[in-house]
């Protein structure tokens, strides 16, 4: 439902005064800390937590407090749009949901949930290639609303295939291909923990409701790693067969399918040896438009645009991958003035707010994409709380963009802000 900001406020005041509290926190802070008192140690620190010292998640931060929005008056907002259009397609409000891998960690329902708050909000839903629901589940319960597939680029070019034939026979309009896990990153609050969620099977769903990789299990030859029997390892292996797919507990056990799935998986997760030119195998795989997620350096954008690409997204995985690495509103403005708006620009990592989306168009992109804050939502109260973030975002958006005086989101731009000025 489109609801427009005024309304959205009325809503939450007037339930106040019957007595209904929202449960979804307002600020990002208040999200975070609100998941965190409802996720395991275990979730919480894979969820929030980044590469190295967390510089860069830091950072992606405070780039956006170095930007000050300056509004201006008597400008006639009543009739507000916050619509933008993207690959053709209007879109209620300038952001996306971003693809999050292993969501079940953050609630049962997990990717299905989120992709049912977003059909419901119209907004765009990027299915992790890591999900824990198959994207054929989620599609459905999307109906026609936009969804697009995010690609991890994995070692098994038929793997690849077969990953973007799903993603088009179950309707995603977009290709978004993740270029910065080619391994995953450094990341101390997973490392202290000695927590990998996969290694329990979770967040490989695309892969073991896939037929190629299914196939693949059938003459896979797994290593016989030898383990220690303890309670730690008896859970893993309890999750692994609980996430493996189909009934029977004991019989999924007995055929070994879950553990090599995972073995199998870790073995061809991501694949270092991509480059340029490989982008020439997706073309000729698929027709979907082709999203580079992952762009920060600007002769990246310049390659992106000669490798005749649809579209980018600035990205730094959320602070994950590369510690000290740029952030993404840091890296926007050059990378926009390359592009030149040839291309769309979508940027991810830091965004927070409505505000942050005001900032993010002002200085050249064309929408970002939203992570961990719906994840936070999503672990305290599911669906519905990615629901009521959703909407609290649009109206916060909304009514960011009418009080500094703009009616729409193209009316934007660097002449809204300013840089932040030290005494
Ligand atoms: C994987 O996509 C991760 O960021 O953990």
């Amino acid at each position: 439902m489109n609801q427009k900001a005024l309304e959205r406020q009325k809503e939450i005041y007037l339930n106040g005064f019957a007595g209904k509290i929202p449960v979804i926190p307002f600020t990002s802070y208040g999200l975070e800390e609100a998941a965190k008192g409802v996720l395991s140690k275990k979730a919480f620190a894979y969820i929030a937590g980044g590469a190295g010292e967390e510089k860069t998640v830091k950072q992606n931060r405070t780039a956006f407090d170095k930007w000050q929005i300056v509004p201006q008056m008597l400008k006639n907002v009543s009739e507000r749009d916050s619509s933008i259009i993207l690959l053709n397609k209007k879109l209620p409000s300038p952001f996306l949901l971003a693809p999050v891998g292993v969501l079940s960690l953050a609630h049962r329902d997990a990717d299905l949930a989120v992709a049912k708050a977003a059909a419901s909000e119209n907004i765009p839903y990027i299915f992790s290639n890591q999900a824990s629901v198959p994207m054929e589940v989620c599609a459905q319960a999307m109906n026609n609303q936009t969804k697009w597939f995010q690609l991890y680029w994995s070692k098994s070019r038929d793997l690849v295939i077969s990953f973007l034939q799903r993603a088009e026979k179950c309707g995603c309009e977009a290709l978004v291909v993740t270029l910065d896990t080619t391994m995953l990153g450094w990341r101390p609050r997973d490392l202290q923990l000695a927590y990998l969620p996969f290694l329990e099977g979770k967040g490989i769903a695309q892969y073991t409701s896939d037929p190629v990789f299914t196939d693949m299990l059938k003459t896979y030859q797994s290593q016989q790693a030898k383990r220690t029997i303890n309670i730690q390892t008896l859970h893993g292996l309890i999750s692994m067969v609980n996430h493996y797919p189909g009934n029977g507990f004991f019989k999924k056990l007995k055929s070994g399918l879950p553990i090599k799935a995972v073995q199998l998986f870790t073995e061809m997760y991501t694949n270092p040896y991509t480059t340029w030119d490989d982008l020439q195998f997706l073309r000729e795989h698929t027709s979907l438009p082709i999203f580079l997620k992952g762009i920060l350096h600007a002769q990246d954008a310049q390659r992106a645009l000669d490798y005749g690409v649809d579209g980018i997204i600035v990205s730094n995985h959320g602070g994950r991958q590369v510690d000290g690495a740029i952030a993404t509103l840091d890296a926007l403005p050059q990378i926009s003035k390359v592009v030149n708006k040839q291309i769309p620009i979508l940027l991810d990592s830091g965004v927070r707010s409505g505000a942050d989306v005001f900032k993010a168009i002002a200085l050249g992109a064309d929408a970002v994409c939203f992570g961990r804050p719906y994840v936070y939502a999503l672990a305290i109260l599911g669906e519905n709380g990615v629901k009521q973030w959703i909407k609290n975002i649009k109206a916060e958006f909304e009514l960011t963009m009418a009080l500094s005086g703009y009616s729409q989101p193209s009316e934007i731009n660097i002449d809204c802000l300013q840089t932040v000025v030290t005494q």
